[in-house]
């Protein structure tokens, strides 16, 4: 497999749309192969269980959420991912198991552990390359989201508690992990976080 898969974390208003719109051009502006991708989404199905897991008005317990974004990523892997990787592209992924581990795993309380073996499952094992977290504190997160005027989906109204503890969870995988995932600050303006990015995507770019 030539290709290579960055992943992009961080919590809602971190700045990640922002970032991968960035770095797709910059990789296109090297004449690399790149094509940007969401989760959950990418493909047919994943995309429909998008609109399932964020619609407001159904009740979704901890364990389906978890279940429905690994069908959701199991599905893109099989489909997309791993052909793109094949084919020697880069792949630019808005959200991968890292979210899952954040979200449900901590946030809502199912455990890291846990969800990380049905990803472990969902995704056959697909690690990515590099993850780029973008952090940022909580009053920046706040005041982005607010700017955005977007209807609230079902994730969202979730109580500070839930995203506290994703935030703390990010931190926990990003100190495990150092060679994979790189500590961005998302509270930085749009060209400094870029040029933050490709500096960490260091010895993946040729
Ligand atoms: P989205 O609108 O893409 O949010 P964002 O722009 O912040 O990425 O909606 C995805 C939502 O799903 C977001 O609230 C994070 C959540 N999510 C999980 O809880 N677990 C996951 O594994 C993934 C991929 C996303």
């Amino acid at each position: 497999m030539a290709g290579r898969l960055i992943t992009i974390e961080g919590l809602d208003g971190s700045g990640k749309s922002t970032l991968v719109a960035g770095l797709t051009a910059e990789l296109e502006s090297r004449s690399l192969p790149v094509t940007a991708l969401r989760e959950p989404g990418g493909v047919e199905l994943a995309e429909r269980l998008r609109d399932l897991v964020k619609d407001p008005s159904l009740e979704v317990n901890a364990r389906a959420e978890a279940l429905i974004y690994a069908a959701a990523r199991a599905q893109l892997v099989s489909e997309l991912l791993l052909p793109l990787l094949e084919e020697g592209r880069f792949v630019v992924l808005d959200r991968y198991i890292d979210s899952s581990l954040a979200y449900q795993g901590a946030g809502r309380g199912l455990g890291i552990e846990a969800v990380a073996q049905i990803n472990q499952f969902a995704s056959g094992g697909l690690a990515a390359d590099r993850t780029l977290y973008l952090r940022v504190d909580a009053a920046t997160r706040a005041s982005r989201i607010g700017e955005r005027g977007e209807a609230t989906d079902r994730l969202e109204l979730a109580g500070d508690e839930f995203f506290t503890l994703a935030a703390a969870a990010y931190d926990e995988l990003a100190a495990a992990e150092p060679q994979r995932i790189r500590v961005l600050d998302g509270a930085a303006a749009p060209d400094l976080v870029l040029a933050a990015a490709i500096d960490a995507l260091s010895g993946l770019l040729p």
